[in-house]
């Protein structure tokens, strides 16, 4: 029985691609000339979270809660006070400048507005060559094309600019860039909230199928519980810097334990009526 369960744990541990623990994070006080002195920030206290391999996990709960620091944290934009980020089981916190250039091609940033993510100088060809040059990919042309194809554009886009394109064509190139160097995981921040609701579906369902068809795992920040619902497969709830809950989407939708998370769903329906 002992060995069976030390079996299960570690194939549990072999799968988790994220895990932070007990991560911190102040804003220290900040001194403007302007408005008056601004006391200190204690945004993240003790959060604790595992992401699966190949599994949507969305991070919900109210503006300014911490959500976009905890992203920020895992994408090594700025560091937290305290704890760990595990990434395939090493401390993300404890790299070298070269291990960092090489976890930056496995991690990548969708953002919220397609248009101010993209340089408006730069051909469409060149804003998806420029991370591969970085990186000295090889392949750069086959790449280029695969990708264009894979977010449902043609190789003659590759020659326009940014504003030739509508907000949902342009978040797929935005989609494209963070696909380019293979990332295993993506991170969302509210993706498609700048979106038409007609075409936030279809870039939600071309995120569910890019999931399938390149195993990635992701983490999707958003306000929108009705969509979060249909794509993740589990949802932290945070609240006050801390995660209350987290759940399997439907278990969390049926029977919230926590009295925040009731709290957002009850919301949710009575906006719904
Ligand atoms: N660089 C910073 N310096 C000081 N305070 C900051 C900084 N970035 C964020 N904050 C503050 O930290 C808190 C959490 O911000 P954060 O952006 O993480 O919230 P959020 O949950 O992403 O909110 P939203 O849903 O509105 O995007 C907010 O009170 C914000 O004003
Ligand atoms: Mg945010």
């Amino acid at each position: 029985m002992k060995v069976l369960l030390f079996c299960v744990y570690n194939r549990f541990m072999d799968n988790i691609l994220i895990s932070i623990k007990d991560l911190e994070k102040t804003y220290k006080e900040q001194n403007s000339f302007l408005s008056p002195k601004k006391p200190p920030l204690h945004v993240l206290k003790g959060i604790n979270l595992d992401i699966i391999k190949g599994e949507i996990v969305a991070l919900v709960g109210e503006s300014g809660c911490g959500k976009s620091t905890l992203a920020n944290c895992i994408l090594k934009l700025i560091n937290p006070d305290s704890g760990e980020i595990l990434f395939n089981g090493s401390n993300i916190l404890k790299l070298n400048k070269k291990e960092t250039f090489e976890y930056r091609k496995k991690i990548q940033m969708i953002f919220q507005n397609p248009y101010s993510s993209l340089n408006p100088k730069m051909k469409i060809k060149d804003t998806l060559l420029e991370p591969l040059i970085i990186h000295k990919e090889k392949n750069k042309e086959e790449r280029i094309k695969e990708i264009i194809s894979l977010v449902g554009l043609s190789e003659a886009d590759l020659r326009k600019y940014p504003h030739e394109f509508s907000g949902g064509q342009r978040q797929r190139i935005a989609i494209a860039r963070a696909l380019i160097l293979k990332p295993q995981f993506i991170v969302a921040d509210e993706p498609v909230s700048a979106l038409d609701v007609s075409i936030c579906a279809s870039i939600i369902n071309l995120l569910l199928d890019l999931r399938d068809k390149l195993n990635l795992t992701i983490l999707f920040i958003s306000h929108d519980l009705n969509l979060v619902r249909y794509l993740s497969d589990k949802i932290a709830v945070m609240n006050k810097g801390e995660i209350v809950e987290f759940r399997k989407t439907e278990d969390l939708f049926l029977n919230p334990k926590d009295e925040y998370s009731k709290y957002l769903l009850s919301s949710m329906r009575s906006i719904k009526l």
